[in-house]
């Protein structure tokens, strides 16, 4: 080889090192600017974004501010967070963890540029081991929308929108609009190990009440609800 190529090739080799470490620490700049701004802006103050070590009491449970984020990432579908942090129209009517007072209405807002990073880091924040691998499809789903509304009475604790009209119960999060808010997967995961998400719930327990068939057609109606 002549001496010439070999000067070459170790030009290449040198530059594709320095680029991909330039890369790698430009991605590492903007996941740590939204945690940094997680941490200044005091939003760990009502979020956890760890799961917890051990086994959680009901009293710290019921005494949280704001709902658990530590599986975010696998929870939301992708870009969902970053225009809910720029505008937060309320997900739950009522307020967290009341079953009296009316949801405030007064999340904190973020500017486009900060909702976007910050939106990054938190889907970073993953619960792959609590993941099924069931495939969870969107969709019209009959059978879903029976067990939903008269079998499992789903319905008296969640909002639906009915042919443009809002309908259901108000103790639990508001379930219009998922199609665009939350991982189908994650639903059909929450369902078949509810504990494991939210040990302390005034959502009953379906796993083992509901045929796998059932939760399977529950997830599905509930990921394709617009
Ligand atoms: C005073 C407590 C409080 C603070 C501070 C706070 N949040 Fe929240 N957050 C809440 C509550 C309560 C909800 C539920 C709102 C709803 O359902 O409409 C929520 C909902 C969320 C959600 C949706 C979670 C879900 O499961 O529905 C995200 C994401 C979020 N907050 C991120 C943030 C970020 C980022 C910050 C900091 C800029 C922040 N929060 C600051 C209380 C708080
Ligand atoms: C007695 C009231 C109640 C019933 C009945 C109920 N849920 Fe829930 N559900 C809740 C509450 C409360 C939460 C919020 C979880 C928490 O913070 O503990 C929730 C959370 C959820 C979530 C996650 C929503 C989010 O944005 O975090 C889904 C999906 C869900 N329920 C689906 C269902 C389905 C499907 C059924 C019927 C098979 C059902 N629920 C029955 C009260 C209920």
């Amino acid at each position: 080889m002549s001496k010439y190529i070999r000067l070459v090739l170790l030009s290449v080799f040198i530059l594709t090192v320095v680029f991909s470490f330039l890369l790698s620490s430009a991605a590492r700049a903007v996941e740590s600017a939204g945690s940094k701004t997680f941490i200044s802006r005091g939003c760990g103050s009502c979020h956890r974004t760890a799961r917890p070590a051990g086994p959680v009491t009901r009293s710290s449970e019921l005494a949280k501010k704001g709902p658990d984020l530590w599986y975010a990432g696998s929870k939301f579908r992708e870009g969902f967070l970053a225009s809910w942090l720029v505008n937060p129209t309320p997900i739950r009517p009522l307020a967290y963890n009341s079953l009296e007072e009316k949801n405030p209405a007064d999340h904190p807002r973020l500017d486009v540029k900060t909702a976007a990073s910050v939106a990054s880091y938190l889907m970073d924040l993953k619960a792959a081991d609590l993941m099924s691998s069931v495939e969870i499809r969107p969709g019209v789903n009959v059978r879903g929308r029976i067990l939903f509304i008269k079998k499992f009475a789903c319905y008296g604790c969640h909002l639906v929108n009915v042919r443009g009209n809002k309908a259901g119960g108000l103790s639990g999060p508001s379930l219009e609009g998922t199609v665009r808010r939350l991982n189908p997967q994650w639903i059909y995961s929450l369902l078949i190990n509810q504990g494991a998400f939210t040990p302390v719930s005034r959502m009953p327990i379906y796993e083992g009440l509901a045929r796998e068939a059932e939760i399977k057609a529950l997830a599905s109606y509930v990921a394709g609800l617009k």
